[in-house]
């Protein structure tokens, strides 16, 4: 493992967006932590319960360092008066619309944030040069690909879903960006982040509102488990810390583009019903009864994929690192919290 690669600088400005996301977030408050000068702008939408990202900020804002800007990425005049003021040395683009289903009636919004968005990202680190564009990209990219671990090596040209597209198409953007006006670049290819505060479109926290709320939970696998859909979840605090060792490391560039990707994932896949009856001991725990949720057992959605495994070697390489937190371990925080958040007894 390297152990040489620099440690975080905090006598940078970082700018975060999605700052009032699940990951923005984690990552704004580690970096604040540790004497960073944090600039963060989010659109606040309500995809999901606004009040969680309002409880996110609350927890940012008693840090002197940290600028909110409530605003959107698509808004390129926004935008560049934002680089223009605050100057940003490192940017880190977490803002997006995220998930697989929703993409599939809701087209718009993907194009509009992650490939409008993006592009003013992209646009205001040529026009404002930084040391490090880190933007985030999704296993998702991946697509229905067949053989494991997913290396970056591997070829994704195949999306099953138009957020994919869009994450394959901001690795393409970058690309081209760093080639062109010498951006370096890393994109970050996240694998199922879970973790207290986490989104509440995800499985396992519809699960948990799901048995407060007396009703079955729906687990789109064919009811097959035998052939149960694998899936590579990172623990919150894994992708934060892989971040963080690699803000202050970008790609070198030379003759090609100063540009790389890399995953960042758990590269320990959990069967889907492993992490649901993983999910149902953890909160037994938590409310100190016995938990077993009633399931209803489905097909598989359109736009999911049957596989997520993360090689990670390019990441250890790089910063010396991988996600290792156990499902008994991260599952177990998120449901603490979310017995105390929700008040739940
Ligand atoms: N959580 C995961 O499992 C996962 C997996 C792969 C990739 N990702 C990617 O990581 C990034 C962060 O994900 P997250 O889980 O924190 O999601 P999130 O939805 O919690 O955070 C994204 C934040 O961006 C904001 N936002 C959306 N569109 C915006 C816009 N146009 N302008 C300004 N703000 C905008 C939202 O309000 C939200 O607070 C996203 O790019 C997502 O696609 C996440």
């Amino acid at each position: 493992m390297n152990k040489d690669y620099n440690r975080l600088d905090n006598t940078k400005t970082y700018l975060v967006t999605g700052a009032a996301g699940f990951i923005g977030f984690y990552l704004s408050r580690k970096l604040l932590e540790q004497g960073c000068k944090v600039i963060g702008i989010d659109n606040l939408n309500e995809y999901y319960d606004v009040k969680l990202k309002h409880a996110r900020l609350e927890q940012l804002k008693p840090f002197e360092k940290f600028t909110f800007m409530e605003g959107d990425i698509s808004d390129k005049a926004a935008i560049d008066t934002l680089f223009k003021e605050y100057k940003p040395n490192i940017v880190v683009n977490l803002a997006a619309q995220a998930g697989v289903r929703y993409s599939i009636e809701n087209p718009d919004a993907y194009i509009q944030s992650n490939v409008i968005g993006f592009y003013n990202i992209l646009e205001a680190c040529r026009n404002n040069p930084v040391e490090h564009l880190v933007y985030a990209s999704s296993s998702s990219v991946y697509g229905a690909n067949k053989k494991v671990p997913f290396e970056e090596t591997d070829l994704v040209d195949t999306p099953v879903s138009l957020y994919a597209a869009t994450k394959k198409s901001n690795e393409l953007m970058a690309h081209t960006y760093s080639h062109l006006y010498k951006i370096p670049a890393s994109g970050l290819r996240f694998f199922t982040v879970y973790g207290p505060m986490g989104r509440p479109d995800m499985a396992y926290f519809g699960f948990t509102d799901k048995y407060f709320a007396g009703a079955p939970i729906k687990i789109f696998n064919n009811g097959d488990f035998a052939n149960d859909l694998y899936r590579d979840f990172t623990f919150i605090d894994d992708i934060v810390e892989g971040i963080e060792r690699l803000l202050s490391n970008p790609p070198a560039g030379g003759r090609d583009a100063a540009h790389k990707v890399y995953n960042i994932g758990n590269s320990n896949p959990e069967k889907l019903m492993t992490f649901i009856t993983t999910l149902e001991k953890c909160l037994s725990k938590s409310l100190d009864r016995e938990v077993v949720f009633e399931k209803v057992f489905e097909p598989i959605k359109p736009g999911d994929v049957p596989a997520t495994y993360a090689s990670t070697e390019r990441l250890e390489e790089a910063v010396g690192f991988k996600p290792k937190t156990a499902i008994e371990d991260g599952l177990q925080q998120f449901t603490d919290w979310y017995c105390k958040y929700y008040k739940k007894q």
